[in-house]
């Protein structure tokens, strides 16, 4: 099961309320790693959006630990169903985190929390 609290513990993890990104900052069905510095540190974030869905992870793999966007921005599976992982091809679902498949069975990446208000900014639930 996805673990939705613990990337609260990562420093420089934004708080409640602050805004990541626009949902038109992403294609409609793709993927965008963007960095809230907000609270003095880096915090790396992949957002999801397929269709009128999105995620936001925090981008790191649970395999060893680096960005899923390391080696590639392009993070999906050809089908574009799943995340891969660009290092070593862990998948994971594409809206929950679960791990899927190669590296990312019995794991998950830190799903965000996400709310969208009326003028289309991605803020943290
Ligand atoms: S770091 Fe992601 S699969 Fe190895």
């Amino acid at each position: 099961m996805a673990d939705t609290m613990s990337w609260q513990r990562v420093r420089g993890a934004p708080d409640s309320g602050a805004v990541i990104a626009r949902t038109s900052d992403l294609p409609e069905d793709g993927t965008l790693a963007v960095t809230f510095s907000g609270k003095g540190r880096d915090f790396p974030i992949l957002l999801v959006r397929k269709g009128e869905a999105f995620a936001a992870f925090l981008n790191a793999c649970p395999h060893q630990g680096l960005p899923l966007t390391f080696r590639s921005e392009d993070v999906t599976t050809a089908d574009g169903q799943r995340l891969m992982c660009s290092n070593h091809h862990a998948e994971f679902d594409l809206l929950t985190g679960e791990g899927v498949a190669g590296f990312g069975q019995g794991c998950a990446l830190m799903r965000i929390p996400l709310s969208l208000d009326a003028e289309g900014l991605i803020c943290v639930a």
